[in-house]
């Protein structure tokens, strides 16, 4: 009955608790919950100190092949250092499949680029770029059956882009299957017509990048997603939601009892579009969707406190400034439509929402479990191994000093991106010591995993997404089809 690791004096915040007790370790798992517990082995003094479920970053980049020089600057080894540096204990980044490749092949290959170089635990979603008869009617469904249940799918960029109509297919899959289809909401042929515009009349500097993607087109995309959601009825989330426009379609489809969840990321509540302004400076902070405005983010803090939101990730997609291989492809300063899209922030997530989002009291310490650990666990089927503090989780730990006071600088942080757009931001709060499965992975200021010690997760089926069993015919799709094609349905027609 002895601890490897008793973690003593803390104060431990769940979605759901706040309390006072030890946590006794044992194999990597929460064994014990109590006061003066007996000793462990390795014993941890956590007086002062908050301890928290590591986070669960479920939207990041990784390793994703880049078309024609360009490259990713963060792999499985350094995009997961940063990660457990920043108090996160398990990544979910994505398997992207290229056009005309198996979904097979793609998550396989994403299975080469991870293998040992993790130390977080780790899950795939796939991204869906190429859904033919074939990998809808068999490779998809037998990947979700194997742990990978979520996929996402992409409404504009010209390599990615599926049609409406590919869309409505793809969900039907995931209605039938119980996997959770996430939606990169934007208007693609507004991005080009508005791009093209924009090049005639000289306008090519990174500021543009945000006039080529206005709310507006992340607003119209946001309702058609809801809309094709409702139609196959299934529940999605949509993923980086920028501001006003788009809750407010998210809101409405609440208010019709819609299950649609929602994402936003810090570049949202930190960063505005005019970080793409002053020169050539600006594609630092390049993403789609592009930040808004002042007024804006207190709109995203609003859906953060008041539950419109799921869940926050990084969407850390790491390119670096200088070098051919980044935001100046070949070496050169190139116009917007050239510069790759993304920005760092695996390693800020934690603390930059922790200061301004616990310590200002916009959301409370169990709020900020929940939308950074516990929901993405819960949204992607990892929940109660990860995402929490229990009996018989992973000993999955962050312990914050909560009075650290932090000013941000590139060189402390452990990303291979040779910048970060919060340069210079006072946070305060830090994770001091992060564990996974029981193991120091970071502390007293050092990255210290044991190399290769991240494990891939097979997630099981999304619990926050279950479609309503009710409609479902013969165990063919009826969803909201008019009522005579659904009964047609029923009486052994073909509905896909
Ligand atoms: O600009 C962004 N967010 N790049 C990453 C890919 C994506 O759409 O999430
Ligand atoms: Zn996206
Ligand atoms: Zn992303
Ligand atoms: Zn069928």
């Amino acid at each position: 009955k002895d601890f490897d690791t008793v973690i003593r004096n803390g104060l431990i915040a769940t979605a759901a608790e706040t309390m006072y007790a030890d946590i006794g370790i044992r194999g990597g798992r929460v064994v014990a919950l109590g006061q003066e517990l007996a000793r462990g082995r390795d014993e941890i003094d956590a007086r002062g100190k908050l301890v928290m479920p590591g986070g669960v970053d479920a939207h990041c980049h990784f390793d994703q092949p880049m078309e024609d020089g360009l490259r990713m600057a963060d792999d499985f080894l350094t995009g997961t250092r940063s990660a457990a540096c920043g108090g996160t204990t398990t990544v979910i980044p994505f398997a992207q499949q290229i056009k005309g490749q198996s979904l097979r092949a793609a998550v396989e290959d994403y299975h080469r680029r991870a293998g040992r170089k993790a130390s977080v635990d780790y899950a795939f979603h796939m991204i869906v770029t190429d859904p033919t008869p074939e990998v809808l009617r068999e490779e998809l469904p037998a990947l979700i059956a194997e742990g990978y249940s979520s996929f996402k799918i992409y409404m504009t960029y010209d390599d990615m882009k599926l049609d409406d109509r590919q869309i409505l297919r793809t969900l039907a899959v995931a209605r039938r299957h119980g996997a959770l289809a996430m939606i990169h909401a934007e208007n693609a042929d507004c991005i080009a017509w508005l791009t093209e515009t924009l090049e005639e009349a000289g306008h090519t500097a990174p500021a543009y990048h945000a006039t080529s993607r206005p709310m507006a087109i992340e607003r119209e995309a946001t309702h058609r997603a809801i809309t094709l959601s409702e139609l196959v009825d299934v529940p999605i989330l949509i993923v980086h939601v920028s501001g006003r426009e788009a809750i407010d379609q998210i809101r409405w489809a609440h208010g019709r009892g819609l299950r649609i969840y929602a994402e936003t990321c810090p570049q949202y509540l930190f960063l505005t579009a005019d970080n793409l302004g002053g020169g050539y400076e600006g594609a630092k902070c390049v993403c789609s969707p592009p930040p808004r405005d002042r007024a804006n983010q207190r709109v995203v803090w609003e859906g953060l406190s008041d539950g419109l939101f799921t869940l926050v990730s990084s969407d850390h997609a790491p390119f670096r400034f200088d070098g051919p291989e980044g935001k100046k492809p070949g070496g050169k300063e190139v116009g917007f439509r050239h510069i790759p899209n993304g920005i760092p922030g695996v390693e800020t997530r934690l603390p930059l929402l922790f200061s301004e989002g616990v310590r200002t009291g916009r959301i409370s310490l169990n709020q900020f479990v929940s939308l950074t650990s516990t929901n993405p666990a819960r949204l992607y089927g990892l929940h109660p191994r990860k995402g929490t503090i229990a009996i018989g989780s992973d000993a999955d730990i962050a312990i914050w000093d909560p009075d650290k006071e932090v000013t941000i600088e590139n060189g402390m942080l452990h990303h291979e991106v040779d910048y970060t757009p919060y340069e210079g931001m006072q946070v305060t709060g830090w994770p001091v010591t992060t564990l996974v499965r029981g193991e120091r992975v970071w502390d007293g200021g050092q990255f210290c995993a044991p190399a290769g010690h991240g494990e891939f997760l097979p997630c099981g089926k999304p619990e926050m997404a279950r479609p309503r069993p009710q409609d479902t015919a013969g165990g063919h799709y009826v969803g909201n089809l008019p009522d005579a094609l659904a009964k047609l349905s029923k009486a052994g027609g073909h509905a896909a």
